[in-house]
């Protein structure tokens, strides 16, 4: 493993010439963060090294290195899901190439149905805390100490100070913003009404298919994290309406604008 991360990183090092200190992992229709990047480069996922490479509606794979702000960013422009049928190493193999790359800060985001009453369709959600419901461990088997540590702390696996700038650049440029717990599971279904209510008494106030393994992964190799949600759905005690893929992407799309001025406005602040 270690090795074949350091093969791909190498590969992309030679292809960008870019030292980026800020990974950005691109959820479902949340592509408006690529309008205000002064992109340098793209790398379709198929030619990189180690790589897998996405299957699903709305999720292209590409690697886009680039500017926002003057600062080098790297950004996946698609991710893999454990229900496409990948293993969670694979789902996060790119996760370890950015930090072999030079990354410290991970922006990640994805679209999640949301459980807590107070929300609404198109809030965006800062992630404080994560439940790992993936029926696997991205870190099971034998670890390799040049990665990170056999046991990793998870004492805080969203960066407090990250929250703590978001929160202030969010009211600084006027958006709401709600905040919560993620719950991660593997998908493809969405949820019955006794599982949302399941969810809900566990502590969750959204619910997804990513992003748990890929934090568990970044935390891991050193990383801080910084995670939204954009909340596409509801599926709330005694009332979960009928959704679909399609209806998740439209939502996304339609909040995208927001998610991409706050990570602007984030990263304007690092
Ligand atoms: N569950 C419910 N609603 C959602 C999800 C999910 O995994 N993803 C986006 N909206």
């Amino acid at each position: 493993m270690f090795d074949a991360i350091q093969a791909s990183a190498s590969f992309i090092k030679e292809k960008t010439h870019a030292s980026p200190k800020i990974g950005i992992v691109l959820g479902s229709g949340l592509s408006g963060i690529l309008d205000i990047i002064t992109i340098h480069n793209e790398i379709d996922y198929r030619d990189i090294p180690g790589f897998s490479t996405s299957t699903v509606e709305g999720h292209s794979g590409k690697l886009i290195s680039g500017t926002l702000h003057g600062k080098d960013v790297v950004v996946m422009s698609g991710r893999q899901h454990y229900y496409e049928g990948y293993t969670l190493q694979e789902i996060t193999f790119p996760i370890r190439v950015m930090r072999s790359l030079g990354v410290e800060t991970l922006f990640l985001s994805n679209a999640a149905g949301g459980m807590n009453p107070n929300f609404k369709i198109g809030d965006i959600m800062i992630i404080n805390d994560h439940i790992n419901l993936f029926p696997e461990h991205p870190l099971r088997g034998k670890n390799d100490d040049r990665i990170g540590p056999r046991f990793p702390d998870m004492s805080e696996p969203y960066n407090h100070a990250l929250i703590k700038l978001a929160m202030q650049s969010a009211s600084a440029i006027n958006i709401q913003v709600q905040t919560g717990v993620y719950i991660g599971l593997q998908g493809p279904t969405f949820e019955t009404p006794a599982e949302y209510k399941w969810l809900r008494t566990i502590g969750g106030d959204a619910v997804g298919m990513s992003t748990v393994p890929e934090c568990i992964v970044a935390v891991h190799c050193g990383m801080k994290v910084f995670a939204t949600s954009i909340i596409t759905d509801l599926g709330l005690i005694g009332h979960v309406e009928k959704i679909s893929h399609d209806e998740v992407l439209a939502a996304a799309n339609a909040a995208a604008p927001k998610l991409a001025s706050l990570v602007s406005a984030i990263i304007s602040r690092i």
